[in-house]
């Protein structure tokens, strides 16, 4: 049987990783909570849902920030140009392939896309989200703009309800597109977020397009 030869590189520094387990699980409990508050409706536990909810966003907010600075500060697997990608978006969707084997170290390049995408729509959630902690529990740094003014309510409301299906569809893509790119591909992707190790097939480039042989 021929088994391809893989070769490795460090790539995702301890301080983006943690950033990255810190903020897919606010979201993850950030999915949770509403979904159970809607569940549940009126029953006991809402506002204590409701509450958890603001707080874990708060905390997003926070892991937003520290990702926007390390893109700024952070070493270069980090940088907030390695997300910015507009040929490779641009190529794939000429070609319209956009699930291709991963061959450089550093971001997957057509999946930077979906990254860029995904922060749009978290930092979209952040300012609805503030709008209706001022409104609906009259707290959070919008309160003396917005403070229980219910008649904006739609405002933050609608946007907020509406980005939360594709708040969960990314989540879904992310985790299959992970799966499949280690079915397919023969590469273990998913582990690169936690060891900060990446593997290539052979002969694969580096970012730099220097030959990376094993
Ligand atoms: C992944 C991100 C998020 C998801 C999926 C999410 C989802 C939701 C959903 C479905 C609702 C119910 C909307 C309605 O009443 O129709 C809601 C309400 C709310 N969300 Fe979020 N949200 C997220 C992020 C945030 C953030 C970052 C904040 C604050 C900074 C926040 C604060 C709130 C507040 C204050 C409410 C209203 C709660 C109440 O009625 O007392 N959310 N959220
Ligand atoms: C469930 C919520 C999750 C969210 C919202 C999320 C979000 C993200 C984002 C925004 C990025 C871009 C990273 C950057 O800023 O540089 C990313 C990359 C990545 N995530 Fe997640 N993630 C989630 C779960 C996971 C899980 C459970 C794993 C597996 C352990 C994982 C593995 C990875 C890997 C390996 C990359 C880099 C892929 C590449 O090289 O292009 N993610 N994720």
């Amino acid at each position: 049987m021929h088994t391809p030869a893989l070769t490795r590189q460090r790539v995702y520094d301890p301080v983006l990783r943690l950033i990255h387990a810190w903020n897919a699980l606010m979201v993850v409990l950030l999915l949770v909570s509403s979904q159970l508050a809607a569940l549940l409706q009126h029953d006991w536990p809402v506002p204590a849902l409701w509450r958890l909810h603001l707080w874990c966003g708060y905390l997003l907010f926070l892991g937003l920030t520290a990702r926007l600075t390390w893109g700024l500060a952070g070493p270069r697997h980090a940088r907030l140009t390695e997300l910015w990608q507009p040929a490779a978006w641009l190529k794939a969707l000429r070609e319209r392939r956009f699930f291709v084997p991963p061959r450089r170290f550093g971001h997957h390049p057509p999946a930077t896309l979906g990254y860029v995408g995904f922060y749009a729509l978290a930092w979209l959630m952040v300012i609805t989200g503030l709008g209706l902690a001022a409104i609906d529990q009259g707290v959070g740094p919008l309160y003396f703009v917005l403070g229980y003014d219910f008649l904006r309510t739609d405002w933050f409301r609608r946007p907020h309800d509406w980005l939360e299906e594709l708040i969960l569809a990314y989540v879904l893509l992310h985790l299959a597109a992970l799966v499949l790119h280690e079915r397919w591909h023969g590469v273990p992707m998913a582990q690169a977020m936690v060891s900060g190790y990446q593997y290539l097939q052979s002969e694969r480039k580096d970012n730099d397009g220097q030959s990376n042989p094993t």
